[in-house]
């Protein structure tokens, strides 16, 4: 199964991840990044690169990480979310978020919007 971003990407966006995926599969929004499933060939290279250890496989996905397995494929299929394949800066606030655990509600979908 393809690997997923989940929660302790929200808010941080470290994008570490996204230099070294040879499928370039990340999609990106305004404050969370997903894997496109249909792209990811399971070889779990980025998942070492995030420095909040956001990155899992979909089989290993816990109760509370399944629901970002439907995410992801959705996200990737929004027009609104762009490939990324560069590193570039985290978010402003990521050290202020990075230990925070519960941060799913603040995922954005769209620029301005929740
Ligand atoms: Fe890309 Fe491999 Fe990570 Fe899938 S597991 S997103 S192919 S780096
Ligand atoms: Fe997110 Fe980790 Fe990549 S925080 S952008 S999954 S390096």
């Amino acid at each position: 199964m393809p690997f997923i971003v989940t929660e302790p990407c929200i808010q941080c966006k470290y994008t570490d991840c996204v230099e070294v995926c040879p499928m370039d599969c990340f999609v990106e929004g305004p404050n969370f990044l997903a894997i496109n499933p249909d792209g990811c060939i399971d070889c779990s290279v980025c998942v070492p690169q995030c420095p909040v250890g956001a990155i899992v496989n979909a089989s290993e996905a816990t109760e509370a990480q399944r629901p970002y397995i439907a995410l992801n494929a959705e996200l990737a299929q929004d027009p609104q979310w762009r490939p990324i394949t560069k590193r570039q800066p985290a978010l402003p606030d990521h050290a202020q978020w990075k230990n925070v655990a519960d941060k799913a509600h603040l995922l954005q979908r769209h620029p301005g919007a929740h």
